[in-house]
């Protein structure tokens, strides 16, 4: 009978000392997410339920972190071993029968197969315990499965092992399936008589041997799945293992990257078919990305919605933004929080926007600031116009109705309304409403004064 009733227990107390950070080490971000949310989603994918997080170093920051995961935790005050880590979790899991599957919050990579895989192997051979092991070429740290025939009869760690148990390649990957409540039976029963004076959950094998249990192990060909992140190098490795698999699943759902090695888009970024994102584009947070998109290169987009057919060109940086169908953005433009381009917009080079809702069909193609503003359609903003939203205490709304034409080097002292179809000239300072389908001007008049120049250099000579 396939047990089907599952719980998880995800070990992260650890100092993580080699990451030489203040911070725990599951809080460190991977591809944008921190690192424990991976084996979250993971326990979660394979329908465990509850799921439970060890914590002990940096416990505040990682329960705030993980305060929506619908996780729950338990502290381990003082890193005693593994086993000991896992009792912590007892209390959680006092009413639990069925099969408990424990992973690390330091094994981001871990894919759900290899688990289905695991949890088969052991039904399957009606385990009493069934652990995840690899072979590496260089087995070093890793605690050695020591096997007699198929059985596993024990594990011994690095720091106990003889110097024949050392050439023993084979080694644990610190992931298990349990049978509970018999699992932490055999917990109570753990010593600490070893080089590290830890209670080793690993020595719950043998346990379960002398009660005539079956402990199986599977190993994995994956190295690369099961691999810890101890220190910044493997954070980084495992960045870019993350990244190319995210990379690839986007490229086979129709998205064309020129460069995968070279683009940075987050685990939760959505990108349509026929898009083309050129190297350097670094896509972040919940930002959504329609089809036949072109993002060119240097785009920095952080939690934004783009609709269809947008174009960003070079060098753009948009956060927490709404960009309109048929738009087109940059190059090196600025589009800060809360600006939304409606559709079939123009917002061109050295233009920064905030707080901006946009029209259909308006532009503003250079060399502006449009801040705290309501543009409506059809709206042209000549090159060099200001919004002066500030006055050193408030920030002032700008309010530009339908058809407005805005000449260059024009500033808009805020709070202002400018009517529809009304046109402002250029180089002007508005500081007061403008009616609709009027011209506002605030310009001195030109003086020309002849002869000036000659006179002047006559003086010198
Ligand atoms: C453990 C295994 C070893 C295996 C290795 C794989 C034991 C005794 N040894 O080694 O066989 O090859 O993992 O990486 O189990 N943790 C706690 N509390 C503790 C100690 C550890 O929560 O008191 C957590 C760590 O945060 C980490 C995981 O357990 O997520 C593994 O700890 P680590 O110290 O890396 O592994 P070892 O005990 O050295
Ligand atoms: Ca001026």
């Amino acid at each position: 009978m396939k047990n089907k009733k599952l719980a998880a227990v995800i070990l992260a107390a650890g100092r993580g000392t080699r990451m030489k950070s203040k911070r725990s080490k599951i809080l460190h971000p991977l591809a944008g997410v921190p690192m424990g949310a991976y084996p979250i989603q993971l326990a979660r994918e394979l329908g465990a339920d509850p799921v439970a997080l060890v914590i002990g170093h940096d416990p505040e920051n990682v329960r705030d972190t993980f305060a929506e995961a619908n996780v729950q935790f338990t502290l381990q005050a003082e890193q005693l071993g593994t086993g000991h880590a896992l009792l912590c979790a007892e209390n959680l899991l006092r009413d639990f029968k069925g099969s408990l599957l424990l992973l690390c919050g330091d094994v981001p990579l871990l894919c759900a197969d290899t688990l289905e895989r695991l949890c088969d192997q052991h039904f399957s051979q009606k385990a009493a315990m069934t652990l995840l092991t690899v072979n590496l070429p260089d087995p070093k740290g890793y605690g050695r499965i020591i096997r007699q025939g198929e059985d596993v009869i024990r594990i011994v760690e690095d720091k106990d092992a003889s110097s024949e148990e050392k050439t023993i390649t084979e080694i644990n990957t610190g992931i298990y399936l349990f049978e509970a409540p018999l699992i932490f039976e055999l917990l109570g029963q753990l010593g600490n008589n070893n080089s590290q004076g830890e209670y080793y959950l690993t020595d719950t094998i043998e346990l379960a041997r002398e009660k005539g249990l079956k402990v199986s192990a599977l190993a994995t060909d994956h190295p690369e799945e099961v691999q810890g992140i101890n220190d910044r190098v493997h954070l980084a490795q495992a960045e870019a293992v993350l990244r190319r698999r995210i990379n690839e699943k986007l490229m086979r759902n129709g998205v064309s990257l020129v460069d995968p090695s070279a683009t940075y888009i987050d685990a939760d970024v959505e990108v349509g078919e026929d898009t083309l994102i050129y190297p350097g584009a670094v896509i972040s947070g919940a930002t959504r990305i329609g089809c036949d998109c072109i993002i060119e290169a240097g785009s920095i987009i952080c939690g934004c919605h783009i609709a269809d057919k947008v174009h960003i060109k070079a060098g753009s940086v948009l956060t927490d933004s709404e960009v309109g169908k048929n738009s087109q953005v940059g190059p090196m433009a600025h589009l800060r929080p809360g600006t939304i381009l409606r559709g079939d917009n123009k917002i061109g080079n050295f233009v920064e926007t905030k707080k901006a809702d946009i029209g259909e069909h308006s532009k503003a193609s250079h060399l502006t600031y449009l801040g705290d503003t309501e543009i409506g359609k059809d709206v042209n903003i000549g090159c060099g116009t200001i919004t002066c939203n500030y006055d050193g205490v408030n920030k002032h709304k700008t309010i530009i109705e339908d058809h407005v034409f805005v000449g260059s080097d024009t500033q808009f002292v805020a709070p202002v309304v400018i009517g529809r179809n009304s046109l402002v000239g250029a180089g002007s300072t508005i500081t007061r409403d403008v009616p609709p389908d009027a011209l506002a001007i605030s310009r001195t008049e030109q003086k020309n004064i002849e002869g000036w120049r000659l006179r002047k250099k006559k003086k010198s000579d």
